[in-house]
């Protein structure tokens, strides 16, 4: 397959307030040509889509979906030099068979997963432990709960693992704790109050004098894990993310790429699994370490499911930001990019 034409400083989106992570590696990977069909399951500014957009020229037509709303204006106007080649939709990837219905084939399907910088400037969207603001969290703001909602409805071993599991929150337990109690004296609904909470349970941790700003190390936040703990919880990542899988690549015609940016250690590791699953070539039982000490019969060391992979791994590792691209945009520093293709 050629390579596409190279696209104009890759890893930087003018005007848009997001700078795409890892563009120019996903293009270069998944290599879109002249008339094929791209679905972007997070269409977030419309970066990746505008590359795919050129890519694709004169007739490939891309379907943007965002479970943002808030974005659609600003990236219908980017992508209207497109016409019709570009479809949006607001809604989750979680459904993306249903959305996809009537649109044809796609060769690539590309995902990029977490929070679109535009939102996360918005203070009153409450992403930012940055400013003060309204903590909401939703991605989609037409329903769900929020983060107000979760927080006061948790006990301390709900929230507890939430902020262990999404947010590997090493102090885990005093914070849920410190804020559960902060809530029950008065309803914790601005984000500047859940900092406060969260940053009194660290000085107590770390022994810190109050007054003194507090960095963890790594210009780290003791806020940072709580709040993208809090976001993944409430924007159901993990679950979006699992049944997206699946429905992607059953819609993938042969040679079809598949492509997936994550940013939590969590989503990389059921990437991984479901595309090495897809790439096997053999999946029979291996002997046990104790079958191994007493001499396993050869005959059972022989493959016998015959199994044909039905992708081909086109990155045997996770792809990662350069040191270059780190230094414009630090928030590429925990991407990894994860493509196979369809046998
Ligand atoms: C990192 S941004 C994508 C940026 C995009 N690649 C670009 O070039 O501008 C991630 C986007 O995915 C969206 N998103 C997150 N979870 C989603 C889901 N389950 N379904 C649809 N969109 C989702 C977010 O709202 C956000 O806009």
């Amino acid at each position: 397959m050629p390579s596409p034409e190279p696209v104009t400083n890759p890893n930087i989106a003018t005007g848009s307030g997001h700078i795409p992570v890892l563009l120019h590696e996903v293009i270069r990977l998944t290599a879109p040509q002249p008339g094929e069909h791209v679905v972007d399951c997070t269409l977030g500014a419309g970066g990746y889509a505008e590359a795919f957009l050129q890519a694709t020229a004169p007739a490939g037509q891309l379907l943007g979906i965002d479970l943002d709303a808030a974005l659609a204006p600003r990236v219908r106007e980017r992508l209207a030099p497109f016409g019709e080649r570009f479809r949006l939709v607001h809604g989750s990837f979680a459904a993306l068979a249903s959305i996809a219905k009537g649109f044809p084939m796609p060769s690539i399907i590309v995902a990029d997963l977490g929070l679109s910088s535009v939102a996360l400037d918005n203070p009153e969207r409450g992403f930012s432990f940055q400013q003060d603001g309204s903590l909401d969290m939703r991605m989609d703001q037409s329903k769900g709960e929020t983060v107000v909602d979760l927080i006061r409805e948790s006990s301390v071993a709900q929230l507890e693992h939430i902020l262990k599991i999404y947010g590997e929150e090493p102090h885990s337990h005093t914070i849920a704790h410190a804020i559960v109690a902060a809530a029950k004296r008065q309803p914790i609904t601005r984000t500047i109050q859940l900092v406060e909470v969260i940053d009194a349970a660290y000085r107590a941790i770390l022994h810190a004098p109050a007054g003194r700003k507090l960095w963890l190390g790594r210009g780290l936040h003791p806020a940072t894990r709580t709040f993208q703990a809090l976001r993944i919880a409430v924007n159901k990542e993990l679950a979006s993310l699992e049944v997206m899988l699946p429905q992607a690549f059953e819609l993938l015609g042969a040679g079809g790429r598949l492509a997936i940016v994550s940013f939590h250690s969590l989503e990389d590791r059921m990437v991984k699994q479901f595309m090495k699953q897809l790439c096997a070539r053999c999946v029979c039982p291996r002997p046990t370490a104790s079958q191994l000490e007493a001499g396993v019969a050869p005959e059972q060391l022989q493959c016998t499911c015959s199994r044909i992979p039905r992708a081909t791994s086109i990155t045997h590792k996770a792809v990662q930001a350069s040191p270059e691209e780190i230094s414009i945009n630090p928030r590429s520093r925990s991407a990894k990019l994860r493509v196979i293709r369809k046998t």
